[in-house]
């Protein structure tokens, strides 16, 4: 408005028109782009080559998948510089099988489950996006050690979620009783088995 009042127009006479830019009596100025808003354009096109080769042919361009596999190897080695460290981190079969069947662990268990793990494996672990947890089949084997070690480091590249770094082998433990507890439940809902035929400590 006000730059409107200080610049007023009195005539468009003055004005360099677009010739033969005249549609029922309406003209066309010749306003050209600022000159900033042109380089932009020009160095988004020049960009592009630049970008799609980096990326996809010679490889100086970071790609999200080089990153997501950097920050695995660091996740690995992260991992494995603290197991190194906490030796304890590490649970064999002997050390998870004494919280299986015990009611306080169920139970500790069971609300680990709905925190951190039910959005992905259901309510009842009837399965979701991850598998069923209450049935036969099992993907990755159905040990104490084997569930500990899928829990503890996951399986990113399915969408599992390691918990290693949540849990401590305590709670990675109490979850593994409620597991056990639920087996055979056959929940509402329970998604198709996924995985080879396991019963327990196979
Ligand atoms: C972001 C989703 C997600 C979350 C959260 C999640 N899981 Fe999973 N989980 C999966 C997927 C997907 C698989 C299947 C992996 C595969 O196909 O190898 C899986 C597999 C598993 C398996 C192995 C099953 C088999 O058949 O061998 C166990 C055990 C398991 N999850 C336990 C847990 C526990 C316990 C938690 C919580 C602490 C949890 N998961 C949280 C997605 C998730």
């Amino acid at each position: 408005m006000s730059k409107m009042d200080s610049n007023p127009k009195t005539s468009v006479s003055d004005e360099p028109l677009i010739s033969g830019h005249n549609y029922d009596g309406i003209e066309e100025f010749d306003n050209p782009m600022p000159g900033w808003w042109v380089w932009m354009f020009v160095a988004c096109i020049l960009w592009t080559p630049v970008y799609i080769l980096g990326v996809h042919q010679f490889g100086f361009i970071n790609s999200y998948e080089d990153d997501l596999s950097s920050s695995q190897m660091e996740l690995a080695q992260w991992r494995a510089d603290y197991e190194a460290a906490n030796p304890t981190a590490v649970a064999t079969e002997e050390s998870i099988a004494p919280f299986v069947n015990v009611p306080q662990n169920i139970e500790a268990g069971a609300t680990l489950f709905s925190t951190y793990c039910a959005m992905c494996h259901g309510a009842a672990a009837e399965g979701l996006i991850g598998p069923n947890l209450t049935d036969d089949y099992w993907i990755h084997g159905n040990t104490n050690s084997n569930l500990f070690d899928v829990i503890t480091n996951g399986v990113l590249e399915k969408g599992m979620t390691p918990w290693g770094a949540v849990l401590d082998v305590d709670q990675r433990s109490q979850v593994i009783a409620f597991i056990r507890s639920i087996h055979g439940s056959n929940p509402p809902g329970a998604k198709a088995p996924d995985g080879e035929l396991a019963t327990p400590n196979d």
